[in-house]
């Protein structure tokens, strides 16, 4: 069995089960490692394969809310893994997991007092190895969020460094004589803090937080508290971990006369990080939450060097915009926007997360546009968003839901679904903050929506009981029967996706059509890279990079045609698909041809809110349509 490495102990340090005298000392300055058994147990590691996050799936799940194993009321780690069978046949590939540290609960878990180690409530270090390997065992990867830019106030670092001006971690927080520095970074929470400042009587001096109040943000000037926050990122690789969601990750540093957002030494930082990651786990992810305009978002990948992948703020808003406006403009307008990204980088794309549907990155009238449209009740809004789920959103409206699915799955980038929205679960405005879209999972319509038989007043959140969106509506069991429920469409859907490494990795091309309500593209396999210039062979033709690449019919690497009618009416659309000539669209759901492109526009009529996924197929053959449905071959 390895032994891994104490937090804040270098690779080269590493000795074995008893650990020198000054290695001792330096862990009694870490208060949860003093808990850690001399060995600690490792997860059975992931398949390796290389660039895995490119081609996957991610489910983001709240353990709290998941599934109560030991019916104290709130989901735990073992309750997540008695569910793998459940999230193994929805058919997706990575799990998020949203913060299990020790935490006063006063920000979902994202104000935390101990890296080290498992919330109590959550289970133990045993729980999350027993999970990581059934999950791994399985092929699924699991990532973690792990919050660099802050920890609660209740944490021992903190106390301490609040406690005068002359402890030995009086400056791993950022204190300041007054609260007038930085007067241009921006206070994000805008609806609860005033200040990003807040007044510590006991030094006379007041700390820096981009959050709320109570989550003081760390000195990352200060070379110790870089050198040991690297440390939770090994304790948790060691452990058997794929990856980390690096919450808040633009706030990291603070310089006059800026923002302190996206600062250099926030990617010089990371870039460490990174290095530090490659050096000694490979295969393993790195996600930045960089909630940031495109141009300052691809930023978060460096020249590769950064972070893997990145999540495509400015889509998701844009995705609601577009189909409330029944026009394709938002969408075209942000991704024509979006810059190239290094090669084996990627974007995280999403429709709803545990938080507010945020709208910091659209103008002004865009997000009066969004709160019109979307906010029925002022007890929606949180923060500078809306705090509803995906479903009520949409009124319910499934065929919507199906759209921007479709969208999601086939826009470039990996798509993260959100629990419970596979179910089309609701929300519950009258709960504080984003608890509103925190609600535990349903299960099936027995007490508590299956998810735990403790006593209703015990449960961490109450479960939805509303007649349209309560667990005796919309559950698993139910929609796991119901062939024909939203569950069901979409595991066929993501089934279909996984034949096609396109949606993951292929190019992506906007196809002109005059219908403004008509959003089409075609994703395509990438052209090999050619070989560096020495090791070409004299006559060899490179393909040409717009060269469409040919497959075998039916290999599920030919170019994918997708076209999506955002309007709520029905559409016609003619598509420019002359690239494409000669080919014969195939589509995706019953593998079904349509008529062969030709050289002229491509006409297509879809239904309200329709969409269609085609292959491009360069010849049809038995095998390639469904008999019978496809027609005679
Ligand atoms: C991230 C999290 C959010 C949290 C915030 C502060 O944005 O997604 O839930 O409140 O960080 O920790």
């Amino acid at each position: 069995m390895a032994v891994p490495r104490r937090p804040n102990q270098r690779r080269s340090e590493q000795r074995g089960p008893v650990a020198g005298r000054p290695e001792r000392r330096r862990q009694g300055r870490f208060p949860g490692s003093l808990r850690l058994p001399g060995i600690r147990p490792v997860a059975l590691p992931a398949r390796e394969a290389a660039g895995w996050y490119r081609r996957s799936v991610f489910y983001e799940v709240l353990t709290r809310g998941f599934f109560d194993a030991n019916n104290d009321g709130a989901g735990d780690l073992a309750g997540l893994r008695a569910k793998l069978d459940y999230l193994e046949w929805l058919g997706v590939d990575c799990l998020w997991l949203l913060p299990y540290y020790p935490s006063p609960m006063r920000d979902g878990g994202y104000d935390i007092s101990d890296f080290f180690t498992i919330h109590p409530q959550l289970g133990s270090l045993d729980d999350l190895v027993a999970f990581l390997d059934e999950a791994h065992r399985r092929g699924i990867r699991v990532i973690a969020d792990l919050v660099m830019n802050h920890t609660s106030e209740d944490h021992p670092w903190f106390v301490e460094s609040r406690s005068s001006r002359d402890n030995s971690r009086a400056d791993w927080y950022v204190w300041n004589d007054d609260d007038k520095r930085w007067p241009e970074a921006r206070v994000v929470f805008v609806d609860v803090e005033t200040s990003n400042w807040t007044f510590e009587p006991k030094r006379g001096q007041y700390y820096w937080h981009r959050f709320y109040s109570h989550q003081p943000d760390l000195n990352y000037e200060n070379p110790e508290v870089v050198e040991t926050m690297f440390g939770v990122v090994r304790f948790w690789l060691d452990l058997g971990l794929d990856g980390f969601r690096l919450d808040a990750v633009p706030y990291l540093f603070q310089a006059d006369g800026t923002t302190g957002e996206n600062l250099p030494e926030t990617h010089e930082l990371l870039r460490l990080l990174r290095k530090e990651v490659d050096a000694v786990y490979p295969d393993r992810v790195l996600l930045a939450e960089a909630n940031q305009w495109p141009s300052d978002l691809v930023d978060y990948f460096g020249d590769g060097d950064e972070c893997h992948m990145c999540f495509h703020f400015p889509l998701m808003p844009r995705l609601f915009m577009a189909v409330r406006r029944e026009q394709r403009f938002p969408l075209t307008e942000i991704l024509t926007h979006t810059p190239e990204i290094p090669k084996d980088c990627q974007w995280a794309i999403f429709l709803r997360n545990h938080d507010e549907l945020t709208l910091e990155k659209v103008s002004e009238e865009e997000r009066d546009y969004m709160v019109a449209e979307y906010v029925k009740d002022p007890r929606m809004r949180r923060h500078l968003g809306i705090g509803r789920r995906l479903a009520p959103l949409l009124d319910g409206n499934r065929r919507l839901a199906e759209l921007l699915y479709a969208m999601l799955f086939s826009l470039p980038g990996s798509p993260v679904i959100y629990y419970g929205d596979e179910l089309l679960m609701g929300d519950n405005v009258y709960l504080g903050d984003r608890d509103s879209v925190r609600t535990p999972m349903q299960w099936s319509p027995d007490r508590n929506g299956g998810f735990s038989r403790a006593d209703f007043a015990q449960l961490y959140l109450p479960p939805l009981m509303d007649p349209v969106y309560g667990y005796e509506a919309v559950n698993v069991e139910a929609q796991q029967r119901n062939p024909s429920s939203f569950l069901h469409w979409i595991r066929s859907i993501l089934q279909i996706r996984r034949q096609f490494d396109v949606f993951g990795t292929g190019g992506f091309d906007l196809v002109s059509c005059a219908n403004p309500s008509v959003f089409a593209y075609v994703r395509s396999p990438v052209p090999p890279a050619p070989p560096p210039e020495g090791k070409r062979k004299a006559k060899a033709r490179d393909p040409k990079p717009q060269d469409p690449v040919s497959q075998p019919p039916g290999t599920g690497t030919n170019p994918v045609l997708c076209v999506h009618n955002l309007s709520r009416f029905a559409q016609a659309a003619e598509l420019d698909l002359v690239r494409w000539a000669g080919r014969t669209p195939v589509e995706l759901l019953g593998r079904v041809p349509f008529a062969q492109v030709g050289g002229g526009t491509y006409g297509v009529t879809l239904g309200p809110y329709g969409f269609f996924w085609f292959e491009l197929l360069e010849e049809l053959s038995q095998g390639s349509v469904v008999p019978g449905i496809g027609g005679a071959l």
